[in-house]
């Protein structure tokens, strides 16, 4: 019988996930009668002494317009070598022995199932704990909205919002200067923050890591635009965008905060047209979550605990069509959700008449 549950938040830090925390709490204690405890910094927290805390009402009371999380999180800690490439046998002992800790100390303080509140790495993580006898729910986190068999995660359509602001912005001097203003936004496997925002705040060029660009297609069509009277023009870079016939990954080589820089330059040298590049950084994982956000993270965490209750453990909830539903986290992991280049909304985009850099 469930009588304790607790609840953590893993990976990269995203707004909504207080809102998450508040109701899978409330719903806990008010719906279900359980005591609820936060666990900081992530898995961290299972290794580490004192962080344990008692969720009440009355102390997730006020969080839910809170950016960031207040249990704390972390994409490092001594768990990070569970996602090392070059896993040699003594580190995967290490693991084996640092999961067994995090085990027993579950154990220890009575925890009967575990809400795991993260993206691709950390849910990975959380099958391990699964597969090992842990009754774990998962929520799926990320502002990248690249996790599988979910449509949306939350804390992606305020990124898109932070990241549309930031064109409307660039616009002003873009136009006033006339000259070619491009945007790095994040996004390490997939394109769909670059991609919305584009969108949304009426890009020129967009440049996703699912449709690899010809930087000598967009200095055309840049030039093309400058031809027929547009004197400025906004160029949105995925952090992952990947030229053609070129083996530039993500982290490697041109990496994140340097690809939108390295992209102007080129585009400079090669229009003769002045060119600024911004890189938007972590303002994306920023503030307070939007209103979708904040609906997306109540339903899932209300939907966690009641997974718990209905001992659907191994899952992770997601969200269908307007359906909030639930898929075993191991289908989830893996396969990172990507934009098909045949979708009806690059359709579109080009149909708009945006250049995709091919
Ligand atoms: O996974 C989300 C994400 O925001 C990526 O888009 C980005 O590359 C990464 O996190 C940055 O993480 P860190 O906090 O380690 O800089």
């Amino acid at each position: 019988m469930i009588k304790r549950i607790g609840i953590m938040t893993s990976g990269g830090d995203c707004p909504g996930l207080n809102a998450v925390i508040r109701a899978a709490t409330k719903v806990a204690i008010k719906v279900y009668g359980y005591r609820v405890f936060g666990i900081r910094d992530g898995f961290q927290g299972l290794v580490s002494p004192g962080s344990f805390l008692e969720l009440t009402l009355l102390n997730v009371k006020g969080i839910l317009p809170r950016g960031g999380t207040i249990l704390g999180t972390t994409n490092k800690g001594p768990f990070k070598i569970f996602f090392d490439r070059d896993q040699t046998t003594e580190k995967q002992k290490k693991i084996k022995r640092l999961i067994i800790k995090a085990i027993n100390r579950l154990t220890k303080e009575r925890i009967d199932a575990l809400i795991v509140i993260g993206g691709d790495g950390s849910l990975k993580l959380a099958q391990e704990f699964y597969e090992l006898g842990v009754k774990i729910v998962g929520v799926p986190k990320t502002i990248d909205n690249d996790l599988s068999y979910t449509d949306y995660t939350f804390g992606f359509i305020t990124a898109v919002n932070t990241a549309t602001d930031a064109i409307d912005k660039l616009h002003t001097t873009a136009e006033s200067h006339h000259r070619i203003l491009v945007l790095e936004v994040m996004g390490r496997h997939a394109g769909w923050i670059a991609l919305y925002a584009g969108i949304a705040g009426g890009a020129d060029v967009i440049l996703i890591p699912e449709i690899p660009y010809d930087i000598e297609k967009v200095c055309q069509f840049l030039k093309k635009r400058y031809r027929s009277g547009s004197t400025f023009s906004i160029v949105v870079v995925a952090e992952s965008a990947m030229p053609k016939n070129d083996k530039v990954v993500y982290g490697a080589g041109i990496g994140p905060g340097k690809i939108g820089e390295s992209i102007g330059k080129e585009i400079e040298k090669r229009t003769g047209i002045e060119v600024r590049s911004t890189v938007l950084g972590h303002i994306q994982r920023g503030g307070s979550p939007c209103s979708f956000d904040r609906i997306l993270g109540t339903r899932y965490g209300a939907a966690a605990t009641r997974l718990i209750a209905e001992s659907m453990f191994g899952h992770m909830v997601c969200l269908k069509g307007f359906n909030i539903e639930s898929v075993p986290i191991k289908n989830a992991i893996g396969i990172y959700h990507k934009i098909d280049k045949n979708s009806e909304i690059i359709k579109q985009t080009r149909g708009m008449g945006i250049s995709l850099g091919n």
